[in-house]
């Protein structure tokens, strides 16, 4: 659930210099803004006063944080050990290709965000990936780009307009 503005304010007005308190804050934003906007990060230096530059630094060491916000989907590929014995590294790097981005991005049409999971507790499916809440097993090359192309083709065309069902 999203927080407040209010609860994104009071955080950074808590702040009282600790090095330690940004990873709450960024964590905050994210919250509040489903990443981490530029424009957040510029508050946070502002109010800090620690540098923007150290502010990125922080963002892009750690991973749960988001510059760019989530796509309409999101593409979870299960990279455990049952899957990439059944060939997720190939899945993956079909996943990459046909979307254009690397595993974290989100594609430029804002449709997509590309994770990797552990264990989707379906190994028998394997190689599986979820997307929102529907899984998808057995997968291969072919069958990953037919997927993923239905689904874009759909919610472009919601998005163009098209009364909802
Ligand atoms: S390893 Fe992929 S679902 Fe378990």
């Amino acid at each position: 659930m999203a927080k407040s503005e209010a609860d994104f304010s009071y955080h950074l007005w808590r702040y009282d210099g600790q090095p330690g308190e940004l990873i709450p804050l960024l964590q905050s934003a994210q919250e509040h803004f489903g990443y981490i906007p530029r424009r957040a990060i510029k508050y946070i230096s502002e109010t800090t006063k620690i540098p923007e530059s150290t502010i990125y630094g922080v963002i892009t060491f750690y991973s749960q944080f988001r510059l760019q916000p989530m796509g309409r989907h999101l593409v979870r590929l299960c990279c455990g050990t049952a899957c990439h014995v059944a060939g997720a590294p190939l899945l993956l790097q079909t996943i990459q290709d046909e979307l254009g981005i690397e595993e974290g991005g989100t594609t430029a049409d804002g449709v997509f965000t590309l994770s990797k999971v552990a264990c989707l507790g379906c190994c028998s499916l394997s190689p599986a990936m979820m997307i929102d809440g529907d899984t998808h097993g057995k997968l291969t090359p072919a069958s990953v780009r037919k997927i993923l192309r239905r689904i874009r083709r759909e919610t472009l065309k919601q998005a163009g307009g098209e009364p909802a069902a």
